[in-house]
């Protein structure tokens, strides 16, 4: 219960969308390599999951930067009613293994969630997926497609969807994020 509180929490403050399911997270597969310098910069976000609160977000833009420490300075810009919010997250590599496996957080003390990029091209698209177990009996799911441009094609878009099913996860719960009528 105080995880759900967590997420939920980290949900507000992010603009986090998730998704819940009953059993264990699907069995995706990250990419075996990343190269993090490439991804770096600024991504809109065209397509999430809905969100749980249905909180009316539009221009989800992120900018990733690395910070002094090694770690990377996330920078997550959106509006709600034409009125501009933002969050500042760190993201880092826990394990140097597993490049695309990257770990998130949003508020200090807040334990980090993962972050998985599961596709990226690094000048078009990338293909972000987070699952984490509740209880053993239900998960959390978040997902993200970012593009460097605020729109993609519908070629491209039925590629990346095709990516979501082969890792098993379910895209009928994406919807796509509002990138019309943006100051930035
Ligand atoms: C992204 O953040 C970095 C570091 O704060 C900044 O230098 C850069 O201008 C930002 N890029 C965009 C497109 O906002
Ligand atoms: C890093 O990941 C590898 C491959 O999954 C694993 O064998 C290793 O134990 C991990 N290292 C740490 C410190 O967790
Ligand atoms: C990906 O981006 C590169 C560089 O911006 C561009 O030349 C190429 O056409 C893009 N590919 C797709 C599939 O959009």
């Amino acid at each position: 219960m105080e995880k759900l509180i967590v997420l939920v929490s980290v949900c507000l403050v992010t603009v986090f969308a998730q998704k819940f399911g009953f059993g264990s997270c699907p069995n995706a597969k990250p990419l075996a390599q990343l190269d993090i310098n490439r991804y770096l910069g600024k991504w809109y976000e065209i397509y999430k999951f809905n969100s749980f609160f249905e909180i009316n977000q539009e221009c989800i833009t992120a900018n990733y930067s690395i910070k002094a420490d090694g770690h990377i300075k996330v920078f997550n810009r959106g509006t709600t009613n034409g009125k501009e919010v933002s969050a500042v997250g760190d993201a880092y590599l826990p394990n140097a293994t597993l490049p695309a496996q990257l770990a998130v957080r949003f508020a200090t003390g807040a334990p980090y969630g993962p972050y998985w990029v599961l596709d990226t091209d690094y000048t078009n698209y990338s293909v972000v997926f987070s699952c984490e177990a509740l209880t053993g009996l239900a998960h959390a799911e978040f997902a993200w497609i970012l593009s460097r441009k605020n729109t993609i094609s519908a070629e491209l878009k039925q590629q990346l969807f095709q990516k979501f099913t082969d890792n098993g996860v379910d895209t009928s719960a994406l919807k796509q994020t509002v990138q019309t009528n943006c100051s930035y």
